[in-house]
């Protein structure tokens, strides 16, 4: 039940520090290290490729999940939408594991290629909040997200947690591995854990940050490079499915070959700035469309951060920025629904599961 909550998806994005709590707590073993089930870690590091499969949100967290398992595990990885996959097959190498990212485990994208899977009996591990779903029961393995159920069409709480489980997968693969892997990732996720709360807490200002970028806006742009790319993927997917507000995420670099030209005078331009290595570089982005009139509202993580940003999200380790990130761009889109006064739990157009291919 909502509660005293005015809206499922408020409810759901406050519960996020909790719903990482949570995920550390499940797949810590008794000796409170971070652990995946014996059989799941086997058919990981048995794996010469991973073949994420999922939709919408889901495939978002999966572009992440890529960054996880590449770096951590060392195993090589492909993201791929569900509904191109099934009716497009890539070559698959010799020993692949699939792994299906659904909230709802009902997608039926999704299960369309979970079916074609079996039939040529690989592997396939399903990353699911329902246990008993139909692509849970289907696979072989299920890794649960522990984020309580999630009612809102829009997906914030779950993503979250799917992005939790990922990197204790990938983590928990590349140590077993013997992989070199310089930082404990139970201490930096109950560290994301806080830093969700710090944005959570800030939720008034988000909505201060709303009316100013996107009250009276057509079309609003989200960037970033590197893993914020995929983080502004999911900020605007999360704006256009709740405000109808036209949105799009782009890599800061390639704005240039096309899309710059949408640009106009007080146009919103979300820049996402958590990656150090690439921070000059989306700065530069950041000025190529200020100087074609954008209304450019920069958010940086600590450290990274100039005097000129609009938000400073706190220091995360440099793999969870995402958990961190998308908390602002969710609000952001809450408010700016909320304010065009959209049903905000249940979107035109749009059911909480997809059952249809
Ligand atoms: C976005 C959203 C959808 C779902 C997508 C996949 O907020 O809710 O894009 O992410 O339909 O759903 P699941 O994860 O249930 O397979």
């Amino acid at each position: 039940e909502k509660g005293t909550y005015p809206h499922y998806m408020l409810k759901e994005m406050d519960e996020q520090p909790g719903v990482v709590r949570k995920i550390i707590q499940e797949y810590s073993n008794n000796a409170g290290e971070l652990t995946i089930d014996e059989a799941i870690l086997s058919a990981l590091r048995n794996a010469d490729r991973i073949y994420i499969i999922a939709a919408g949100t889901s495939y978002h967290a999966g572009l992440v999940g890529k960054q996880y398992f590449e770096k951590l595990a060392g195993i090589p990885v492909e993201v791929h939408i569900s509904s191109e996959f099934g009716y497009n097959m890539p070559l698959l190498s010799e020993k692949p594991l699939f792994i299906f990212i659904s909230q709802s485990g009902e997608t039926a994208d999704s299960r369309q290629v979970l079916v074609k899977v079996k039939e040529l009996g690989y592997p396939a591990l399903t990353i699911t909040n329902v246990a008993g779903s139909t692509l849970s029961r289907e696979a072989d393995y299920t890794l649960l997200l522990h984020a309580g159920p999630e009612i809102a069409v829009a997906s914030t709480k779950a993503y979250v947690a799917q992005l939790a489980v990922l990197a204790i997968a990938a983590y928990v693969t590349g140590k077993s591995k013997g992989n070199i892997i310089n930082f404990d990732l139970k201490t930096e996720l109950a560290f994301a854990a806080n830093a969700i709360q710090t944005i959570v807490d800030s939720k008034e200002e988000l909505h201060i940050i709303s009316n100013e970028y996107l009250n009276h806006t057509r079309n609003a742009f989200f960037i970033g490079r590197n893993i914020d790319y995929y983080v502004s993927l999911e900020g605007a997917l999360k704006l256009k499915e709740i405000s109808y507000i036209q949105a799009e995420g782009f890599a800061g670099g390639e704005l240039k070959h096309g899309t710059i030209a949408l640009i106009e005078n007080g146009t919103p331009v979300f820049a996402l700035v958590t990656q150090e290595p690439v921070a000059l570089n989306i700065r530069g982005n950041v000025k190529e469309v200020v100087a074609r009139g954008a209304n450019a509202c920069v958010i940086s993580m600590e450290g990274l951060n100039e005097d000129e940003d609009r938000l400073v999200i706190p220091k995360v380790h440099a793999l969870l920025t995402p958990l961190v990130a998308v908390v602002p761009l969710q609000f952001i889109s809450y408010y700016a629904a909320l304010d065009r006064g959209c049903d905000v739990d249940k979107p035109r157009n749009l059911a909480k599961s997809v059952t249809v291919e």
